[in-house]
C-alpha cells in the first residue's frame, strides 16, 4: 500500500517536472572533481591563447601564466582549427595529455565579450535529427556546422592514435556553447565524452536540455559562477532551457575555489544555483578558477 502510494508520488513528480522546474538536490562535490574541473578550466584557458591555435608550438602554453596545469602535464596539440562566421567564431584545439591520458577538445570563446553578451538571442531552430522535438540555437548550430565533418575526423583519428584516452570536450562561454553542442553529436555517434563547460548560455529547448541531461555516454559538468550573466541567457522566455547537473561556484572573483565553494545543483533550469541570483554580473563571467579569457 505504502509502495503503491510512493510511486504515486513519484509519477506526479515527473508529471510536474515537464510543467515546472524540476525539483532540486545539491551536494558539495570531491576534490577529485574539483582537480579536473581545475585543470579542464586552464584548458579552456588556453584556447584563447593565439599561440596555441596558430601553429607557432604543438606545445600547449599560456602567455599570461593561467594554465600551469596544462603546461606541466606536457600537452601537445594534434590538431587545430579557426573558421570565422557571422555568430562568432569556430576556433580551438585538440590536443593530447599524456600525464592525465586525456584527449581534449577545446573551443575559444569570443574574443570581444561584450559585443557577444549584447548579440546572443536567436532564434531556435530544428535539430530533431539529434533528438525528437529538439530545437537549437540557430546561430552556434551554423558555427558548430561550419567545422563539423573537420573536427568528427580529427577525434576519430585522435582516438584511433590514443585509444584508451578519456575524450573530454571543454570550453568557456561561446566556446563552452560549441562545447556542449559538439559532445552532444559525438556522443550520439558513439564516443564517451565528458563535458567541462564554464559560463555556457542555454544552448536549446527542454527537449534538447531533457536528452543532454540523459545522455549516458559521458559525464555533464556545466561550472556556473555566482551571478554570471552569461548562463541566464538567452532567456527562459524565448524557449530556452538549460540541461543538468549545475556546479554553482559560490565564491568571488580573485579567491582560489575550494571544494566547499562549488555545490552541485541537480534538476534541469536549476533556480537554486546562478539562476536564483538576483543580479547580473559580467566580471564574474571573467573568474572561472582562473582568469580564463585572460589571453584574448
Ligand atoms: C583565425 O582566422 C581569422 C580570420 O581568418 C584571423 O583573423 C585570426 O587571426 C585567426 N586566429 C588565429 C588564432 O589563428
Amino acid at each position: 500500500m505504502f509502495f503503491q502510494r510512493k510511486l504515486g508520488a513519484m509519477a506526479a513528480l515527473s508529471l510536474l517536472a515537464r510543467a515546472a522546474p524540476a525539483p532540486h538536490t545539491r551536494r558539495d562535490v570531491s576534490t577529485a572533481v574539483l582537480d579536473k574541473m581545475d585543470l579542464f578550466a586552464q584548458y579552456s584557458a588556453a584556447a584563447y591563447c593565439s599561440s596555441n591555435i596558430d601553429s607557432e608550438s604543438t606545445t600547449l602554453t599560456c602567455s599570461v601564466g593561467n594554465c600551469p596545469l596544462v603546461e606541466a602535464a606536457d600537452a601537445t596539440v594534434l590538431y587545430e582549427f579557426n573558421e570565422t562566421t557571422d555568430w562568432g567564431d569556430a576556433t580551438g584545439y585538440i590536443a593530447v595529455d599524456p600525464t592525465n591520458e586525456a584527449i581534449v577538445l577545446a573551443f575559444r570563446g569570443s574574443s570581444d565579450l561584450a559585443n557577444w553578451i549584447a548579440n546572443i538571442d536567436a532564434d531556435l531552430v530544428d535539430a530533431s535529427d539529434l533528438c525528437t522535438g529538439c530545437e537549437v540555437h540557430s546561430g552556434w548550430w551554423k558555427t558548430w556546422e561550419t567545422v563539423a565533418s573537420t573536427i568528427t575526423s580529427y577525434v576519430e583519428s585522435a582516438v584511433s592514435s590514443y585509444p584508451d584516452y578519456e575524450i573530454v570536450f571543454t570550453g568557456h562561454s561561446l566556446g563552452a556553447a560549441l562545447a556542449a553542442i559538439s559532445a552532444t553529436v559525438l556522443r550520439d555517434a558513439g564516443y564517451t565524452i565528458d563535458l567541462y563547460d564554464f559560463g555556457q548560455p542555454r544552448i536549446g529547448n527542454l527537449a534538447l536540455a531533457d536528452y543532454i541531461t540523459s545522455q549516458d555516454s559521458g559525464s555533464n559538468y556545466r561550472i556556473t559562477h555566482t551571478d554570471d550573466i552569461v548562463p541566464k541567457l538567452p532567456p527562459e522566455l524565448l524557449g530556452y532551457h538549460h540541461f543538468s547537473p549545475e556546479y554553482w561556484i559560490t565564491s568571488g572573483n580573485d579567491v582560489t575555489v575550494a571544494d566547499d565553494d562549488i555545490t552541485e545543483v541537480v534538476g534541469v533550469d536549476s533556480t537554486a544555483g546562478n539562476d536564483g541570483t538576483l543580479l547580473d554580473s559580467v566580471s564574474a563571467h571573467r573568474w572561472y578558477f582562473i582568469y580564463i579569457s585572460e589571453c584574448s
